[in-house]
């Protein structure tokens, strides 16, 4: 049976960083995956160009970016690998790159280079690399672990997980850290799929689904938090940067509230209109300002025939609560067939925040998308996989 001083359950974006970092330190370091390539859910990130990370992720936003129920965990990580670390490591390997919008990196190419590059360093640290092997099962023994794998049995004194979460199923996303977490006595918070579409009961999406294809910039509100980016309408509900943003905070029987007009003060608007171009109808005054198909339904959901120019102050006040103010409520998500990520997971409580060892176990690691630390949507994800991985790396 091959010893090992480390192995690492899963090839994704955590794992190999965790097992370059380990190899690097000379330690003999097996990494697996059932995939038969790495780090699938890079390849496909960021339209194909991942967003690798975010020059925001950092411990002064932390607690308001990563969701968990302890919003403190992740600061010792994402303190010591920071944004600028995995941009040196870019850049090291000459990949060009380009900040999109809000803090967010993405390769000017092809995610490939980011998997390219992370393939060359875990060489480089002489780590080994088996892909399209299952693991059967894990067992703990004196002193270490016992992997058994459908190439054959393995032991090692230090074993991390790094199997990620329940999103994308068709992607190899089977929930393996979950069941290891409970396999070991670790408890894990409720999981929930995050940046995710939001979806509608059959009545208002038939008034959405017309809809299907127009974007436009919006505030899209819950509770006290609100993200200011598109919102894209589909044939199943919503979707776009501020959806999948808020579905992280929304829950079921919860409504969103849309700002559609952020940038301008609705009334003020809507008076003007109504002084200078008084014979125009209110579908034409919004068409303005909003996608024509957009203004067109708001203006049958106003239901106020006639000209502007023969409104009441009341009825405008009725077009700019709709239009500031839309309240939607949802009936649910796509789910985890096309999450971007799970919300939840393995309880940050049952972590050593430093080394992300579990505290009941030792030898024993939880690193990357399985922990319950979820972040926003803009390359914060990548951040927590390459921080929580480069910490354990150093640990193992
Ligand atoms: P990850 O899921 O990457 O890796 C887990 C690995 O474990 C996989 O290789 C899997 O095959 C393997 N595995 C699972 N179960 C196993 C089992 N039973 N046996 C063996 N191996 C097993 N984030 C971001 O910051 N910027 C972005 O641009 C995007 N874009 C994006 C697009 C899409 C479509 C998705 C679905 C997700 C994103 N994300 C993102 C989120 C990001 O991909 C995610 O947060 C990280 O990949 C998490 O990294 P992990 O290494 O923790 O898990």
């Amino acid at each position: 049976m091959t010893h090992y001083d480390a192995i690492v359950l899963g090839a994704g974006a955590a794992g190999m960083m965790a097992a370059i970092e380990a190899g690097r330190r000379g330690r003999q370091v097996l990494l697996v995956d059932h995939a038969t390539s790495p780090g699938e859910k890079i390849r496909i990130s960021g339209g194909g160009r991942c967003n690798f990370t975010n020059v925001n992720a950092t411990v002064a936003t932390g607690r308001e970016r990563f969701l968990s129920q302890n919003p403190r965990f992740a600061l010792s990580a994402l303190s010591r690998y920071t944004p600028a670390d995995f941009i040196k490591l870019v850049d090291r390997h000459a990949i060009a790159h380009h900040e999109k919008t809000l803090g967010q990196l993405f390769c000017d190419g092809s995610a490939l280079e980011i998997i390219n590059m992370l393939m060359t360093e875990l060489k480089r640290a002489r780590v080994t690399v088996e892909l399209g092997t299952s693991i059967e099962a894990v067992e703990k023994t004196e002193a270490g672990f016992a992997v058994r794998l459908s190439s054959g049995s393995v032991t090692c004194e230090k074993l991390t997980v790094a199997t990620g979460g329940k999103s994308i199923p068709k992607m190899g996303a089977t929930g393996l850290g979950y069941k290891l977490a409970e396999q070991f006595g670790l408890a894990v918070t409720q999981t929930r799929p995050a940046l995710v579409p939001l979806t509608f009961e059959t009545g208002a999406l038939e008034k959405l689904k017309p809809l299907a294809g127009v974007s436009t910039n919006a505030v899209v509100g819950h509770g006290k938090t609100r993200f200011e980016e598109a919102l894209l309408f589909t044939h199943r509900g919503l979707s776009g940067p501020a959806i999948l943003q808020i579905s992280s905070y929304w829950r079921e029987g919860d409504a969103i509230v849309v700002d559609l007009l952020p940038e301008r003060d609705a009334m003020e608007m809507l008076r003007e209109a109504r002084a200078k171009t008084p014979k125009l109808a209110i579908q034409t005054v919004l068409a303005a300002h909003l996608p024509r198909r957009l203004a067109q339904m708001l203006g049958e959901e106003l239901n106020l025939p006639g000209m502007i120019g023969d409104f009441s102050d009341k009825n405008l006040a009725a077009v700019e609560a709709l239009i500031k103010r839309w309240a939607l409520k949802p009936v649910g998500s796509e789910g985890y067939r096309t999450a971007e990520v799970t919300l939840g997971g393995i309880d940050t409580r049952e972590l050593d925040g430093q080394t992300f060892e579990a505290k009941k176990v030792p030898g024993l690691h939880f690193i990357g998308e399985v922990v319950d630390v979820t972040g926003w949507l803009g390359g914060y994800n990548f951040q927590w996989a390459w921080a929580s991985g480069w910490a354990a790396g150093q640990a193992i």
